[in-house]
C-alpha cells in the first residue's frame, strides 16, 4: 500500500476460543507482535486502533461445555475474564477487548449474513450431514469419532486423525460413533448456506498477486489454496450455540463460526465508537481496554471502508486460509470493505521440544507464569519476541529463558542503565551534566546511535520483530562498549569535564533505549521512564542528543531486571517433568476398548496348548523376528515370533508357551510359520510370555 495515502491502521488480532486460558505459544504467535506493532505506530503518532475479543460460538464452546458438565454460556464467561485479564495483565494494549457473544456482535453478524442473502450471493444446498437420533441432534464433526481409514487409530474425529494428521471428512471414518450417545449416526438430510468461493477465485486471485510482499509462508498458503480450486462452503451450520441464522426456514441453525468469528473484528471496532455497550450486556465483566466515559471520535466505517485505512491481520498459521480466502470472499461479496494489506501469520512455538497442548496440559499457561514470576512480563516478553517462530516452528526452553535474562536482559540492558544512573547520581547529584568539547570518538557513537531508529522501524514495519529488537539491543550493547571505551569511573579522577560529556552521551543514549524498548518491554520503558523522569514514548525523538537537558533532575537508580537463579528454573522444568509423568501414566493406564462378543463355538474353535522352545535364532535382516522351534506335544514344528527386541535367543530355549496350534501356517520372510505364541502386550509395548504357572507336559490343552 503506497505509504503516503494511509490515514490510519486498523490492527486486529485473532480473536481467541473462550475454551481455556491463553499460553505462551499464543502470545508469541499472535499477541505479542501484534502489540509490538500498534504500540510503535502510537509512539509513531499514527492513529491506530487495535482491536480483539473472545471467540465465543461454535464446536470448541460446546465441546469444552459438555467436557466440564456446565452451559456453553458458562464456559464463555469464564474464559473470557481469564484470558482477557491475562492480556490485561500482560501489556496486550487493545483499543477494545471484546467478545462475540455480545449483542453487537450478534447484531453485526447477522446484518453481514442478512445483507449477502438480500444480495443472492449464497446458494443453498441439501446435504446429507450425520445425525444423531438418540440425541435428536445434528453432529458437528467434532461430535463423531471412528477408526482412521489412513491408518487405523480407533480415535479419529469426524475432521482429523491425531495420530497421523490427515484431515478428513465425517463420512471417511470407518465405524463412526456420535459423541454425544456412543450410537453409530445416520445420514440425514439437512439445508445450509453456501458461500460460492469458485466464482470469487478471480478477484481473490488479484488480490493475493497484488500482495507478493507477505510472508513465503502465507503467500504460499494462499497459491496453494487457490490452484487447488475453491470449492462453495457452507456458512450456516445445524447447531444449536451461536447466532441463529436470520433468515426463513433456518430452525435449529447457526452460523458457522469461521463467518461470525472475523466479522468479530468489525464489531469490536463499532463498539468503541457506539453506545450499546452500555445498555446491552454486563459492563463490569466485559469492559477491558475501553476508555468507559468517552466515546471514540469519528466513526468505524473510517477503520473498515476507507482506502485511506491500513489493515493488518495478527495470526497463527493455522488460520491463514480464514484470514486470507474465506474473509475476503466474504467483504468482496458484501461490498465496501478494505481488505487486509498484510496478514502477518506465524509458525508454531514448541515447549521443551514438544509441541504445545492443551489437552495435555503441555503449556506455560499465562495466569500461571504471572503467579511464579511476579512483575516479570517483560522478561517473557522479550524472550518470546527473541525467539519469535516468524518463519519457522520454535522452540521455547526454560534455559534458554534463564540465559536470556541473565545474559541480555540484566548483563546488557539493566546494566548500561544501571551504570550511567548510578554514575550520575554519585558524580553530579542525579542532575544531567553539560556535554562538553566531543571527541571524534563521541561522534562516531552518536552517529551509530542515530542510525538505530530507522533501522527498527524499518524491521517493525516489515513485521521482522526479532530483528527489531536485536537492533534495539545493539543500542544497549553501543551504550556498554562506549563506557568500557571511555573509562568515566577512572577519568573522575583527573578531568571531570570530560566525564560529564561521556554521562550526557550516555544518557541520551538510555533515553533513546526507553523510547525504542516501549513496543517490545512497555513495562520497563515506564520503569526507566520514571528513573529518568521524563516524558518518553516519542519515536521521533529517538536518537537526539537533547531527550534530557542538562540540569535536568534524575530519579534514583532502580534494578530494570534481576538474575533469574537455577532453582527457579528448575522448578518449571520440574513442572513440565511430572506433566510429562502423568502424561505417560495416564497412556500407560489407557486399556484397549473390548472386542465384540463371540460365541462359544467361536472360541472353542481356537486349539491352544502348552509346548516348549526347543531352538531359538534371529530371522537374518530384521529386527523383531526369531525363528522358533517348539515342541508341541504333538510334533516339533517352527513359529516365526516378532519378539526378538524383548528375547535373546540362548535366553528361551526351554521356555514353555502357549501356543495356537491350528492357526492357518503362514510364510513370513520365506520361512513357513505354524501358529502363534500368545503374548501379553503392556501399554508401553513390552512383551512378556503367556505360559503355565508350573510345568505342564507338553500338548497339554489351555481352555
Ligand atoms: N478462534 C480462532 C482460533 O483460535 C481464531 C479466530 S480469528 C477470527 O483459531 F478471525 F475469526 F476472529
Ligand atoms: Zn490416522
Amino acid at each position: 500500500m503506497d505509504s503516503s495515502k494511509i490515514k490510519r491502521y486498523t490492527v486486529t488480532a485473532a480473536l481467541p476460543y473462550t475454551n481455556g486460558p491463553v499460553h505462551i505459544g499464543h502470545l508469541a504467535g499472535v499477541y505479542i507482535p501484534a502489540d509490538i506493532y500498534a504500540r510503535f505506530l502510537r509512539s509513531n503518532k499514527r492513529d491506530v486502533k487495535f482491536v480483539c475479543g473472545s471467540d465465543e460460538n461454535g464446536v470448541p464452546i460446546t465441546l469444552k461445555a459438555k467436557k466440564e458438565g456446565v452451559s456453553p454460556q458458562v464456559v464463555v464467561d469464564k474464559y473470557h475474564k481469564i484470558i482477557g485479564d491475562s492480556f490485561r495483565d500482560f501489556g496486550i494494549s487493545f483499543d477494545i477487548y471484546h467478545r462475540t457473544s455480545s449483542q453487537m456482535h450478534h447484531q453485526t453478524a447477522a446484518d453481514f449474513f442478512s445483507t449477502l442473502y438480500e444480495k443472492g450471493v449464497f446458494t443453498e444446498e441439501v446435504t446429507e450431514q450425520y445425525y444423531d437420533e438418540k440425541a435428536q441432534s445434528f453432529l458437528a464433526d467434532r461430535y463423531i469419532v471412528g477408526t482412521c481409514p489412513k491408518c487405523g487409530n480407533e480415535n479419529a474425529y469426524g475432521d482429523q486423525c491425531e495420530s497421523c494428521g490427515s484431515s478428513l471428512n465425517a463420512t471417511d471414518l470407518i465405524n463412526p460413533k456420535s459423541t454425544l450417545s456412543g450410537e453409530p449416526p445416520v445420514l440425514k438430510k439437512t439445508k445450509n448456506w453456501f458461500l460460492p468461493l469458485d466464482k470469487y477465485e478471480d478477484q481473490l486471485r488479484t488480490y493475493i498477486d497484488g500482495h507478493r510482499e507477505w510472508k513465503p509462508n502465507v503467500f504460499g498458503q494462499c497459491q496453494s489454496w487457490l490452484n487447488a480450486g475453491l470449492q462453495p462452503r457452507a456458512m450456516t451450520r445445524d447447531l444449536d450455540w451461536g447466532i441463529k441464522v436470520p433468515v426463513k426456514d433456518a430452525e435449529g441453525k447457526v452460523l458457522y463460526v469461521w463467518f461470525d468469528a472475523p466479522i468479530g473484528y468489525i464489531s469490536a471496532t463499532k463498539e468503541l465508537f457506539e453506545y450499546s455497550r452500555l445498555d446491552v450486556w454486563n459492563p463490569k465483566a466485559d469492559e477491558y481496554y475501553i476508555n468507559q466515559n468517552e466515546l471514540e471520535k469519528g466513526s468505524w466505517e473510517d477503520y473498515w471502508k476507507s482506502d485511506e485505512t491500513k489493515l493488518v491481520h495478527f495470526i497463527g498459521k493455522d488460520n491463514i486460509v480464514f484470514h486470507c480466502i474465506i474473509f475476503p470472499a466474504m467483504l468482496m461479496a458484501h461490498g465496501g470493505y478494505t481488505l487486509a494489506d498484510n496478514v502477518p501469520a506465524n509458525e508454531f512455538l514448541n515447549l521443551e521440544g514438544q509441541k504445545i497442548s492443551t489437552s495435555k496440559n503441555w503449556a506455560v499457561w499465562l495466569n500461571e507464569y504471572l503467579v511464579e514470576f511476579k512483575d516479570k512480563q517483560d522478561v517473557l516478553r522479550y524472550v518470546l519476541t527473541a525467539t519469535a517462530p516468524e518463519t519457522k516452528d520454535n522452540d521455547f526452553t526454560w534455559k534458554d529463558f534463564q540465559a536470556r535474562n541473565n545474559n541480555e536482559l540484566v548483563a546488557i540492558l539493566g546494566n548500561f542503565v544501571n551504570r550511567v544512573v548510578v554514575l550520575t547520581h554519585k558524580y553530579f547529584d542525579g542532575k544531567v551534566p553539560m556535554c562538553m568539547k566531543l571527541t571524534p570518538e563521541d561522534q562516531q557513537v552518536i552517529d551509530e546511535l542515530q542510525a538505530y531508529p530507522a533501522k527498527v522501524s524499518a524491521s517493525i514495519e516489515n513485521y521482522r520483530f526479532r530483528e527489531a529488537l536485536s537492533e534495539v539491543m545493539n543500542v544497549a550493547r553501543l551504550g556498554n562498549k562506549y563506557l568500557a571505551d571511555t573509562e568515566p569511573w577512572k577519568v573522575i579522577k583527573r578531568d571531570e569535564d570530560r566525564v560529564r560529556t561521556i554521562l550526557n552521551i550516555s544518557l541520551q543514549i538510555a533515553a533513546t533505549l526507553e523510547i525504542l524498548i516501549e513496543p517490545f518491554m512497555p513495562f520497563t520503558a515506564d520503569k526507566l521512564m520514571k528513573m529518568l523522569n521524563y516524558g518518553g514514548h516519542q519515536w521521533e525523538s529517538a536518537g537526539r542528543m537533547d531527550l534530557l537537558h542538562r540540569g535536568h533532575q534524575l530519579n534514583e537508580p532502580v534494578l530494570l531486571f534481576e538474575k533469574i537463579e537455577d532453582e527457579v528454573v528448575q522448578a518449571q522444568i520440574d513442572k513440565l517433568n511430572a506433566t510429562k509423568t502423568a502424561n505417560e501414566a495416564a497412556v500407560a493406564a489407557e486399556v484397549t476398548p473390548a472386542k465384540p462378543n463371540i460365541d462359544f463355538e467361536a472360541f472353542s474353535a481356537v486349539d491352544i496348548r502348552v509346548a516348549t522352545i526347543v531352538a531359538a535364532e534371529k530371522v537374518e535382516k530384521t529386527k523383531k523376528l526369531l525363528k522358533l522351534t517348539l515342541d508341541t506335544g504333538i510334533d516339533q514344528r517352527t513359529v516365526v515370533s516378532g519378539i526378538a527386541e524383548f528375547f535373546k535367543p540362548e535366553e528361551i530355549i526351554g521356555q514353555q508357551v502357549s501356543l495356537v496350534v491350528n492357526l492357518a501356517p503362514r510364510e513370513i520372510k520365506g520361512i513357513v510359520s505354524q501358529g502363534m505364541i500368545l503374548m501379553s502386550e503392556n501399554a508401553d509395548g513390552k512383551l512378556t510370555f503367556v505360559a503355565p504357572l508350573q510345568q505342564h507336559n507338553n500338548g497339554s490343552v489351555v481352555r
